[in-house]
């Protein structure tokens, strides 16, 4: 039978100009509930009830969006998005529906490619909002993803280069940082201890047309006043003393590319003057010279601190803070993105295992709730020094709760995030739902009572959260 012959076109909702969105899902029951919730929505709606007839159509006459049915976690549709992300390429958004109750289903859908994640039936509701949003894509965003075409391995959409995240959260940032490698602003990264900022920095020069250029880093809390003025614009022979020759600085040994200023909020004041000048004229003096040395430098900076206060409080240069604050990227804690846990442990998991010689692919149930339930203070680093350690005291296959070293107990972390101001309402909520259900012994009809509200939004909570495996029962 010809691959496309088994494609129903749902006639009466048929038009050239409608958005065209495929629905893919062997289930007829499955199928016509999508076609049900998508009526209304001015898009022409096609159907495929397998997988090579769906992409029989993608390489022929590509949609704008493929909604995909994974059932109850069947692993022959994690295979069909993953070929037909391949095939769509960054063009065509992707939605997929996981009808089973295990957070996993979606984290995988994600890794597979899948843009947008939904869970029937408690977000069907969403449907409809979700693929509004996906068929309204922004210009900017179309253009980031056009740009991601030759760059990025289409099957791994969820990873640049090494940095690892599905959570949406992450996928912004992500898309944030190919838009800025397109460009040459500079750009400034804040974020807590441990998130990944240095990787971001990194990224941002490998996607950039510098990135056969170099990447060059300096940590500016490391170095003395003195000492970081000469390692940043170099030093003329005979500037001080034991400057037997004349020495390039970092600006210049990273022209035609990146220069990364880690921990920026450190630079003293009269560096601060110095890199002003630079950030408006391209230009400066080495130390000890009056010759004006113009390079192509890219700024790249970094802090964990609040700059915007640092400003106020007359620490930092206003002025420096907005030329170095044009494109910001902000990288989100690990405790705000729970569903990247799980990916993130696997990842170190292997890697560690591999490196150890050891055959360790798992981990334990009890000791998967503990990764998932734990705050994270030290973000990404913390979870890989934690994974390290485990797989290294680890004697089965499996890391067992026992194996994982966490520093804090939750409860302890938890009384430190929530100081008031300080926190998010939603961080409130979050430790108050998931206290209450730990006190329960995970029961959400319980919690919900205790709380005052009902247990259909603990679950939904739970699940936006990646966390429904905390609720029993
Ligand atoms: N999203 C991610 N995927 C994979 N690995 C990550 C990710 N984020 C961070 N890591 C790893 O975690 C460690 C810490 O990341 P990084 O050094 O970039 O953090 P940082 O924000 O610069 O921290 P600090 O403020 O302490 O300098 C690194 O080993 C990095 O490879
Ligand atoms: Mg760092």
């Amino acid at each position: 039978m010809d691959a496309r012959g088994s494609i129903v076109h749902a006639a009466a909702i048929v038009e050239a100009k409608k958005p065209h969105v495929l629905i893919v899902d062997d289930d007829p029951d499955s199928r016509e509930e999508l076609v049900h919730q998508l009526v209304g929505q001015n898009v022409a709606v096609e159907i495929a009830d397998d997988a090579p007839s769906a992409l029989a159509r993608l390489s022929t006459e590509p949609p704008q969006l493929v909604v995909i049915g994974l059932g109850h976690g069947k692993p022959h549709a994690l295979e069909f998005l993953e070929r037909a992300r391949q095939i769509g390429g960054a063009h065509i958004a992707f939605i997929a529906i996981s009808r089973s109750s295990h957070p996993e289903a979606l984290v995988e859908a994600f890794r597979r490619g899948a843009d947008h994640c939904l869970s029937f039936p408690e977000q069907a509701e969403a449907l409809f909002m979700v693929v509004r949003r996906a068929l309204e894509k922004p210009a900017l965003a179309r253009e980031v993803e056009r740009a991601r075409e030759g760059i990025l391995d289409p099957a791994a959409a969820a990873q640049i280069g090494m940095i690892l995240g599905a959570h949406p959260s992450m996928q912004r940032l992500l898309d944030k940082v190919m838009a800025a490698a397109l460009s040459r602003a500079t750009v400034l990264i804040h974020g807590e201890t441990g998130t990944g900022k240095e990787l971001v920095a990194a990224a941002v020069h490998t996607k950039s047309k510098r990135s056969a250029g170099p990447f060059v880093r300096l940590n500016c809390s490391a170095l003395a006043e003195t000492v970081l003025e000469s390692e940043l614009f170099g030093h003329e022979k005979g500037a001080f003393t034991g400057a037997a020759t004349r020495r390039k600085g970092r600006f210049e040994q990273a022209d035609g590319g990146t220069l990364f200023l880690d921990e920026v909020s450190e630079i003293p004041h009269s560096v601060q003057v110095k890199l002003l000048r630079f950030l408006q004229e391209r230009q400066f003096e080495r130390v000890g010279g009056n010759e004006t040395v113009q390079v192509d430098t890219r700024i790249v900076a970094a802090t964990n601190k609040n700059l915007q206060k640092l400003v106020e409080d007359g620490r930092f240069r206003e002025d420096l803070y907005y030329r170095l604050n044009v494109v910001r990227l902000d990288v989100p804690p690990l405790r705000a993105r729970p569903s990247d846990v799980p990916i993130l442990a696997d990842h170190f998991v292997r890697r560690f295992a591999a490196e150890n010689d050891k055959t360790i692919s798992s981990f334990s149930e009890r000791a998967v709730n503990a990764l998932l339930a734990y705050p994270w203070p030290g973000n990404v680093r913390e979870l890989q020094n934690a994974i390290e350690q485990a797989v290294v005291l680890c004697r089965g296959e499996q890391v067992e709760l026992e194996d994982l070293p966490l520093s804090h107990t939750p409860n302890e972390a938890d009384s430190i995030r929530l100081m008031v101001p300080g926190v998010t309402l939603e961080e409130v909520e979050r430790f108050a739902i998931l206290r209450t259900l730990d006190a329960v012994g995970g029961s959400p009809t319980k919690a919900a009572a205790i709380l005052g509200i009902s247990r259909r939004t603990i679950q939904y909570r739970l699940q936006e959260w990646g966390l429904a495996r905390m609720a029993k029962g």
